[in-house]
């Protein structure tokens, strides 16, 4: 160890004897707010920028991939040709460089041949768990337990630095209304208010409070911005939205992360209303860094600096290097037009110095704070890397996660929760005993068949009287992908027809007292890319169920999915539903969990469920337009075919025990812009089982300068009341939650009604009204 820290002492040196000489504070700095910076930090990352030529500074803000593991149309430089840039010290980040060993070879590279030696900064898309997988994103956020997730992001983050990395691209905090978008899974769903405090929860997991600690790790706010509205559900397409939209439904998100100190954020492949994200001057320099104070380093998407090309924003790569640097894009992910035309442009006077050093400033700080500096191999450490990932420990956390994840979408009959003395139970599907698809897609380093599956549940559940009878019935998995391999294969591929598993399914159903089916998505149809038209069954799942709803009434379906899915017949049909997501490493474990009620089910859906793939994009809190709603005529805002409303809707979930909701008081009616209501409601437990509930706020705000929703929620709590109990749940309404983004481009309250409604979904009907006064 010594021996590598001696490496990089000359630039530390350096830049410790030149802070004290060098006493200033950039002016960038005042331009961007420097209230929050640590000064001693600022005055290194000054003198190590004082000592940098021009092609070392722009060397900061280059990032390259790893071959392996590649996330985007595969890197288009060689090997050597890397390995020079990282010898001469131009590369400041790599991504999908996963081991302590190869990070350590890396690194060491640049600490041996590179003139200043400055750390690189590793990266990877840890997205719900390094090698212990917990649920995927969308699933978790069914918690909406804010513990849990901070726990998981956590743990995460410590198996991540414990293999040498120190940067992870989550999360992802896009509002994603389309069950069609397969990037779905990766956020919290529909809403802003939940995706804005579980991706703080997120954020503060990852990085803990304090990054230089070597079980934190820096995290990434992303896709900046509205990636997750596009078209039609198709990745990576257009978006057209307006300020409104903008302003109040998809950067709230984004600023909390800024405001909850996220290291860094990473832009998004879309364009908004003709200008792509990559190149958006208003959303990175105006909003983000100068109307936020914000003094992180955006990353670009993976080569979305050069898909300006094809947007038809940028006439070439020289262009889009000049375009996106000057719209504050800080570090180009696999585009390599910055290494190869910022010099230029800088000397043609296209890109100022003075922006470059803004960039490579924030590059530094992160690398400061991180610790890198001190010393550049500190997150790599053989031992931890040996004892601090997969442990029982991260999988107990991950079963707890999992548990909480799981939503109970219908019980009609009570079938549900199951004996552990049953004589008989049938598991089918071809999702039952499989042990990769709960790990979902964007699994890390999760390893393939690594997952505990629900046959292996069930089995650890019940005891030996029990007989279980296993059936397939029908195929749905991608037989032959393992760990490392390109995970971008095509799905649709993998749609199997094959009816011939149906008959041993229908026999081994009649011999059972209960069926678990489990069915859902193949792993690989949610993801990047992953966008359909069809959100059903694939396969012959649904033949399949209904041959067995034929034998046997006494169904419960396990769903596993990454997006909302149409299951429309199933819920008209099957008596117990419960939706599973991915739910990673100990899936199995955690649906056996809630299945035998070892754990009442206390999951709601942070996304509605709609009727049919027509519907979407839906999301609760539309406007009401001019024509809501008319029983007698066609021509208001609704289908000829369908019910506008969703199958399921945001916030729902049930539990073994029920609750009711009455007494809901407002302390009082009327209020200035700027007071506050105490909201009050007592809940009753009024089941024979203790349970959580999810109590949610909602309000409305009547008429506005600007349309607003006919519901938004505004605040939730999660609690447990045992059986029998009331507990009275407080809330406080203030300016905070009742402001929006109004005509006059400025957060504001406005004066007029106001609903509020409190329960345990957005259905809510409980309401109270007030007042806010001019
Ligand atoms: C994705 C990002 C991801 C990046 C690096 C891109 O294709 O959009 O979310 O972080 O690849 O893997």
């Amino acid at each position: 160890m010594l021996k590598k820290n001696l490496l990089f002492i000359p630039i530390l040196l350096i830049a410790i004897i030149l802070s004290c000489i060098e006493n200033h504070i950039s002016d960038e700095k005042t331009v961007n707010g420097s209230s929050n910076l640590d000064k001693e930090i600022e005055k290194k990352v000054d003198s190590v920028l004082n000592l940098m030529q021009l092609n070392e500074k722009i060397g900061q803000l280059v990032q390259y991939s790893g071959k392996w593991n590649a996330t985007g149309p595969s890197s288009s430089k060689s090997d050597q040709y890397k390995l020079d840039k990282l010898k001469k010290g131009e590369v400041g980040s790599m991504l999908n460089i996963t081991s302590v060993a190869s990070i350590r070879e890396t690194q060491k590279i640049v600490m041996e041949h590179s003139r200043l030696k400055i750390p690189l900064i590793f990266a990877y898309d840890v997205i719900h768990g390094y090698k212990t997988i917990f649920p995927i994103p969308l699933g978790e956020s069914a918690s909406w337990d804010l513990d849990i997730i901070k726990q998981t992001a956590s743990v995460a983050a410590k198996e991540t630095a414990a293999s040498g990395i120190q940067w992870t691209f989550a999360p992802m905090v896009d509002i994603s209304r389309d069950a069609r978008w397969g990037r779905i899974m990766e956020g919290a769903g529909e809403d802003t208010y939940l995706n804005t405090v579980v991706g703080v929860a997120r954020i503060q997991g990852f990085q803990g409070n304090d990054l230089s600690k070597t079980n934190t790790i820096a995290a990434c706010a992303k896709h900046f911005a509205g990636y997750g509205f596009a078209e039609a559900g198709r990745d990576y397409n257009t978006v057209n939205i307006g300020d409104n939209e903008l302003h109040n439904t998809i950067l709230p998100p984004f600023k909390a992360a800024a405001e909850a100190g996220v290291a860094t954020f990473m832009n998004s492949f879309n364009e908004i209303d003709g200008i792509p994200s990559t190149g958006n001057k208003v959303l990175q320099r105006e909003i983000l860094k100068s109307g936020w104070n914000w003094n992180g380093f955006v990353v670009s998407d993976w080569g979305s600096i050069k898909e300006m090309i094809a947007h038809g924003y940028a006439e070439d790569n020289k262009h889009a290097a000049e375009i996106a640097l000057n719209a504050g894009s800080d570090m180009d992910m696999e585009s390599y037009v910055y290494e190869a035309h910022l010099e230029d442009l800088v000397n043609e006077e296209k890109v100022s110095e003075q922006l470059i050093d803004d960039s490579v400033r924030r590059v530094l700080r992160l690398k400061f704070e991180l610790g890198l500096f001190d010393d550049p191999f500190k997150y790599c450490n053989d031992e931890r890397e040996e004892t601090e990932i997969y442990t029982e420990e991260h999988l107990a956390i991950a079963r707890d996660g999992a548990k909480k994840s799981i939503v109970l979408l219908k019980n009609e009959t009570n079938l549900l929760p199951l004996s552990k003395n049953l004589k008989s139970i049938a598991v089918i599907g071809p999702l039952a005993d499989d042990k990769d698809t709960p790990l979902g897609n964007w699994r890390a380093k999760g390893e393939y068949n690594s997952a505990v599956s629900v046959l292996e549940g069930v089995k650890h559940a019940v005891g030996e009287h029990t007989k279980i009878y296993y059936e397939k019935g029908a195929e749905l998995t991608i037989p032959t992908l393992k760990s490392g391999q390109n995970q971008f294969l095509h799905p649709l591929k993998f749609n199997n027809s094959d009816t011939s598993g149906i008959p041993a399914a229908v026999e081994a159903a009649k011999k059972a007292e209960v069926v678990i089916m489990a069915i859902g998505e193949n792993a690989y149809q949610t993801g990047e890319g992953r966008s359909q038209t069809e959100i059903g069954f694939f396969g012959v799942q649904q033949q399949l169920l209904e041959a067995v709803y034929a034998v046997n009434k006494n169904v419960i379906i396990v769903l596993m999915n990454g997006r909302p899915m149409d299951i429309s017949w199933a819920a008209n049909h099957m008596p117990s539903i419960l939706e599973c997501w991915f739910l990673g490493s100990e899936s199995g474990n955690a649906i056996a969990d809630v299945m035998f009620g070892d754990y009442n089910p206390s999951g709601k859906l942070p996304v509605s469920f709609p009727r049919s793939v027509g519907q979407e994009p839906l999301y609760y809190n539309q406007k009401n337009t001019g024509r809501p709603y008319s029983q007698k005529h066609v021509t208001f805002s609704g289908y000829t075919d369908s019910p506008k409303t969703p199958l399921y809707p945001f916030g729902y979930g049930l539990s073994y025990t029920t609750f009711e909701y009455e007494n809901l008081k407002l302390d009082k009616s009327e209020i200035s812009r700027s007071g506050e209501i105490k909201v009050s409601i007592e809940i009753t437990n009024t089941g024979y089982r203790d349970g959580e509930e999810v109590v949610q706020l909602y309000i409305r705000d009547l008429f506005g300068s600007l349309t607003r929703p006919i519901k938004e929620l505004k605040d939730f709590k999660k609690l447990m009341i045992k059986a029998g109990e009331t507990k009275i749940v407080n809330f406080t309404i203030n300016a905070e939650k009742l402001k929006f983004y109004t005509v006059n481009k400025k957060w504001e309250v406005e004066p007029g009604d106001f609903n509020v409604w409190v329960g345990g979904d957005s259905n809510a009907t409980l309401k109270a009204t007030f007042t806010v006064l001019e």
